[in-house]
């Protein structure tokens, strides 16, 4: 276990029992995010550092009961606190590091992160990773339910030119990654970039 992942665990330990009444009323934005994804009845979607399964609920309304929604999470307490939620009734919920999935290559259809990216200790290295297990032409969303400029001002700090989800950065990450740059939204009200793996 990494430096990262521990202070990452800690982190997230210490905010999973109050993480959804704190943002109660994110529900209809992931709603929106997880309707550009494009998601089709059957599909296989991951979700990337799940949390506690906020996306879950729609995500499995966009690929119906004949589909397979899957969240990753490295933090034990965020999965407890998706259960106690009862997201696993939505999805299979898995202990795992984005950066090693213990799951087949090409076996999704999309991925959804929220909230990941900014945690992750080398970013390139694990959005290529998560090109891994999706087929040819998937997509993946990374979303925030803020903004950049305004989850700046909420944390007391300047957003500056070398923030990894700058539209420039992000894009050529993400090319550097094995994945295509789609859209890019940064608004207050949500964060979302969509991307398409090349093949
Ligand atoms: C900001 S929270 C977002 C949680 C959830 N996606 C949401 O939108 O409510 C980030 C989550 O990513 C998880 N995470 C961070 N690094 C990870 C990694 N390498 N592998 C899997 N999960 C990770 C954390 O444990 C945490 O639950």
């Amino acid at each position: 276990m990494s430096d990262n992942h521990t202070h990452v665990q800690e982190f997230f330990t210490a905010r999973a029992a109050d993480w959804d009444s704190r943002f109660p009323d994110d529900g209809p934005t992931y709603a929106a995010a997880v309707a550009e994804l494009g998601l089709r009845e059957g599909d296989r979607v991951l979700d990337a550092g799940c949390g506690t399964g906020r996306a879950l609920p729609p995500l499995r309304a966009a690929v119906g009961a004949s589909g397979i929604v899957v969240g990753a999470d490295l933090t034990w307490a965020m999965l407890e606190a998706a259960v106690r939620a009862g997201r696993d009734q939505k999805g299979l919920l898995m202990l795992a590091d984005v950066g090693a999935l213990p799951l087949v290559s090409g076996s999704f259809d999309a991925v959804f992160a929220a909230g990941l990216i900014a945690h992750l200790p080398h970013p390139s290295e694990n959005l290529r990773e998560l090109r891994r297990v999706v087929r040819p032409g998937s997509t993946l969303a990374l979303f925030h339910p803020i903004g950049r400029a305004a989850l700046a001002a909420r944390q007391g700090r300047q957003i500056t030119p070398d923030d990894l989800r700058a539209e420039p950065n992000l894009r050529s990450l993400l090319s550097r990654s094995g994945w295509r740059m789609t859209s890019y939204v940064d608004e207050d009200a949500r964060f979302l970039a969509l991307a398409v793996r090349e093949d």
